[in-house]
């Protein structure tokens, strides 16, 4: 195994949960958890059979997996659901419709709480303001909304009348939108005037417009009013959500789909070319995010739980949307930025709606801790019994300051290994069950067969770097990346027959806990958030003043990675001053603000193999501050390499 994803981690701190907490978990020992998951391994389909009775369905299955046209899976074939029935009107025929789905917090301060009875309300009438505008079972809708309950509702009208929708983060730009709706032609559109975020209005619907100018498939978009701005309204295409909501029956009956009808698509970062679309289906990915909410988040009727994700991500997809809301439970929804006005605002809004699970990314965590304790120690976070992260590996420092400072030191940490593709958590601590490392994803979720391969297809031993592999189908897994079941195939399946690879390397430990190493591709994860090197080439390159662009990475304190590009101009062409400002806020118009690079290098030359392959390997030991110390025997011209390290 290349010695790239070894790890060499060491970490001896071990934290048991507490016999407290254990006493009234949904699972309650390791001894209980290794029971399950032998079980569930030896029989997944009688597990996830077991797991998906708890959902509504409108016809039962025929059959729980049908994995005969591998790797295409086929989950609860024959049955049918609807996702919104299982959010929300279960929970109100069931004498719950006056509980808080949601406690939102505006960022400037405006707040509103949402019952699941006013959930249900505002999604029948918005379903039924879709289907007056003609939307479809099937039919693509593009969501690019800020953090707000009608995002929710957007997502959830959509799923209950079987249209297909695909949120894109409201960070991305008019270029991204636009990439979006082509790739998935996409015929409507819902959107808000604006959102706030860092104390200024994100223009939502100007970006949208601008998409517009140049993809004509697009017959509605409804608009929210947010924020006030000023904005154009297309006459005949654009309709503001209160108008068309105002007049609208709100009895919409949830019509049941195939388990496998799509349910979305969202977009992701691979390793070459345009993001892939991901695409969920129903029955499955209910089932999954169902189940991993409640014994994952040990969720508890009176919790009150708050992942701070942006539902453009897939966390806000699982664990804001469908898992939560599957599961009836309480949340906040937080409009804005961490820091606005301050560095304390989370720990405000902990201590107001006195939230017991707490689900944020390690790139947030180690900004609060370089923001200082002292934003922490105003607040009483008294009411906190787990903390959850996600998006990346948490450094063992991180992992102890978000124990002792935000969970003072009796909180369980759920770190939570999962991918788009996944669609739900898939190698976890259960809280009550497992005794926790820092730095360590722990062990996989009842159901799922997680292991570690070598370039062979053996399975590698303690301590030993190898692939990340799922080895059997799981309900919430991705079905398809949109368009390209080809991709798909190379992308996941190609590696080891029948068997998914994740694109992370990992090591397991001496107690088989899975550490995760990091990506194996030409991925980057930039706070949490991944992002393809080709892509910020491909927009660098995009620019009339670049010959060629080279992006890799090199940590960062708070982000994790920061982006590098090395770029080379056309003949001619002097940087001058400002050049590099002007290619960073190219990137930012071509992809959103969180792709522009961190530094922009001019080079003369990129280092290429004698075939032209540009050798990233080399980049990124130069960016690392190392010398170059690999093998460069097919490197083209080493002056180029040589010029580079001078530069630095
Ligand atoms: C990639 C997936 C899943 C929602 C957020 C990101 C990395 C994710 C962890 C973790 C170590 C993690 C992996 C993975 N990752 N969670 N707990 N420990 N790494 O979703 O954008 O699909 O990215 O994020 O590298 O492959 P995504």
């Amino acid at each position: 195994m290349s010695n790239n994803i070894e790890s060499l981690q060491k970490e001896d701190r071990i934290f048991s949960p507490s016999p407290e907490f254990s006493a009234t978990a949904h699972i309650k020992s390791m001894e209980e958890y290794e029971t399950l998951h032998a079980q569930s391994i030896a029989d997944p389909e009688a597990f996830w059979a077991d797991q998906a009775s708890s959902l509504t369905w409108q016809k039962p299955w025929d059959t729980v997996l049908d994995w005969s046209d591998a790797p295409f899976a086929r989950w609860f074939d024959g049955g049918k659901i609807n996702a919104a029935e299982n959010c929300l009107d279960r929970h109100v025929a069931a004498g719950k419709g006056d509980n808080i789905a949601i406690h939102w917090v505006g960022e400037p301060g405006d707040t509103r709480d949402v019952t699941f009875s006013e959930l249900l309300t505002d999604t029948c009438r918005f379903a039924n303001a879709l289907k007056a505008r003609g939307i479809k079972p099937g039919d693509r809708v593009l969501i690019y909304m800020p953090m707000v309950p009608e995002a929710a509702v957007a997502m959830l009208a959509c799923a209950r009348i079987g249209a297909v929708h695909s949120v894109v983060f409201g960070g991305f730009s008019a270029t991204s939108i636009k990439d979006r709706l082509e790739d998935s032609e996409a015929t409507a559109i819902i959107t808000a005037d604006g959102g706030w975020r860092r104390g200024s209005v994100v223009p939502l619907k100007a970006n949208v417009d601008e998409a517009l100018e140049s993809y004509d498939a697009v017959e509605s978009v409804f608009v929210l009013k947010r924020c006030e701005n000023e904005i154009t309204m297309t006459d005949g295409r654009d309709v503001w959500w209160h108008e068309v909501t105002a007049d609208v029956s709100e009895d919409c009956p949830p019509e049941g789909f195939d388990a496998e009808h799509p349910l979305f698509i969202l977009y992701t970062s691979g390793s070459t070319g345009k993001p892939k679309g991901i695409l969920h289906t129903t029955g499955g990915y209910m089932t999954g995010t169902a189940t991993t909410f409640k014994y994952i988040f040990d969720h508890q009727p009176d919790d009150i739980y708050w992942c701070t994700a942006d539902v453009g991500w897939i966390t806000g997809h699982s664990y804001i949307v469908y898992g939560p809301m599957a599961n009836g439970a309480t949340q906040v929804m937080y409009e804005g930025a961490p820091n606005q006005p301050d560095w304390d605002r989370f720990w405000q809004i902990v201590a107001d709606y006195k939230v017991t699970i707490f689900y944020t990314a390690p790139t947030a965590i180690r900004a609060f801790i370089k923001a200082g304790d002292h934003h922490v120690e105003k607040h009483d976070l008294s009411s906190l019994r787990l903390l959850g992260t996600v998006g990346e590996p948490i450094n063992p420092e991180a992992w102890m300051w978000y124990h002792e400072k935000i969970g003072g030191g009796r909180c369980p940490i759920v770190d939570t290994w999962w991918q788009t593709e996944t669609g739900g958590i898939m190698i976890t601590p259960l809280p009550g069950a497992t005794p926790l490392k820092p730095g360590t994803a722990t062990r996989p979720f009842l159901g799922i067969d997680a292991a570690i391969l070598d370039e062979t297809g053996e399975e590698c031993g303690p301590n030993e770097g190898g692939k990340l592999v799922i080895r059997k189908p799981w309900p919430s897994m991705l079905r398809t990346i949109y368009k390209d079941p080809e991709r798909f195939k190379e992308t996941y399946w190609n590696e080891y027959e029948g068997i998914y690879l994740a694109g992370d390397g990992a090591r397991t430990d001496d107690d088989g806990y899975f550490w995760i190493v990091g990506r194996l591709d030409d991925v980057l994860n930039v706070s949490g958030h991944r992002l393809g090197t080709a892509e910020v080439e491909s927009a660098l390159v995009s620019h009339d003043a670049v010959a060629e662009a080279a992006v890799v990475g090199r940590p960062h304190d708070i982000k994790g990675q920061a982006v590098v590009a090395f770029v080379t101009l056309k003949e001619g062409i002097d940087h001058g001053d400002d050049l590099a400002a002007e290619l960073r806020n190219h990137v930012g118009t071509e992809i959103g603000a969180i792709a522009k690079p961190d530094d922009i290098r001019f080079a003369q030359a990129l280092p290429k193999t004698r075939s032209g392959k540009i050798m990233r390997r080399l980049l990124k030991e130069i960016v690392s501050g190392g010398e170059v110390k690999g093998d460069t025997t097919t490197l083209e011209d080493f002056n180029v390499v040589a010029s580079l390290q001078k530069e630095d």
